[in-house]
């Protein structure tokens, strides 16, 4: 596979990080993951909109990125991805320097680094639903910056592989939030409620799509807080994301959601992403 790193297409085994990698060293670094279908990028500018939010708020000597559709076009391209679905991953640091906590010089170059992997659909995950967990959220106050400062995420994730569940979901102060690497949907009474936008979550670009597509399809929708205590009465729960697409929870806590099965507005918001995925992106 050919990836990208700092403004030259490398073969993977050429790729090399430098130690002093901030990155590295202190997690000083923000990612993207961007979905494409059929080798036709979904959502690239969102994704690089709030790329330059995350730089913006790390304070990176650089903000702009737009010039990385190019790149992942490129690399789609020279890796042959233009059939199937795959992602391209973005990950770009503060660059290289001696290890010190405070900034390096303003001079210093970040590091972007970009590579494109093909993606299995979990189809079966898709149609059936998945079971999830919840657990206390033990990361930092500013969830919606999309840092590589993922460990309690790891942590989270592993307990979910550990309860035999596909995700597992923060909460924080009994309030729901989202997943490890999901925004979290539930319907309550026949609305679609998803937690509103706040330091606590990352604002995901695949919930920003289902919060469009609820007020383009007429379907009641809400954003505002969900308490751990109203999950027994969800009729649905969904968790969206660039790789989980809109994928229905039907178990949580070992719980069963609702009839245990994928409900109605679950499958009606599935269809109608496939169709906006096969006529826009
Ligand atoms: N994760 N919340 C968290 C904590 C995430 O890590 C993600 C995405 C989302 C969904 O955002 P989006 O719809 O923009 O993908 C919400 C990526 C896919 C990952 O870490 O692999």
């Amino acid at each position: 596979m050919l990836e990208y790193l700092n403004g030259r297409y490398l073969p993977r085994g050429e790729i090399a990080i430098s130690p002093d990698d901030r990155g590295f060293l202190f997690s000083d670094g923000l990612y993207e993951v961007i979905r494409t279908y059929d080798g036709r990028l979904f959502q690239a500018q969102a994704h690089l909109d709030r790329l330059n939010y995350g730089a913006r708020a790390l304070r990176f000597n650089r903000v702009a990125f737009s010039y990385l559709t190019e790149v992942a076009q490129e690399l789609i391209q020279r890796n042959d991805l233009t059939k199937g679905d795959s992602t391209v991953y973005i990950q770009v640091t503060r660059g290289v320097a001696p290890r010190t906590h405070h900034f390096p010089p303003p001079e210093t170059p970040l590091t972007v680094y970009a590579a494109a992997t093909p993606l299995l659909t979990r189809q079966a995950e898709l149609e059936r639903g998945i079971n999830i967990i919840f657990v206390p959220d033990q990361r930092w106050a500013r969830c919606d910056i999309k840092t590589v400062s993922l460990v309690a995420n790891v942590l989270a994730h592993q307990q979910a592989q550990e309860s035999n569940a596909i995700e597992a979901v923060f909460v924080r102060d009994g309030v729901v939030l989202e997943g490890t690497r999901s925004n979290f949907f539930a319907v309550l009474e026949e609305v679609v409620i998803t937690p509103p936008k706040t330091n606590y979550i990352l604002g995901g670009i695949t919930r920003q799509v289902v919060l469009d597509l609820c007020k383009k399809l007429s379907i009641p929708c809400q954003q505002r807080p969900i308490f751990e205590s109203e999950i027994n009465q969800a009729s649905e729960l969904m968790i969206v994301g660039t790789t989980a697409e809109i994928t229905p929870a039907v178990q949580i806590n070992r719980q069963r959601v609702g009839l245990g099965k994928p409900g109605p507005i679950t499958r009606f918001l599935q269809k109608a992403f496939r169709e906006m995925v096969s006529s826009t992106s």
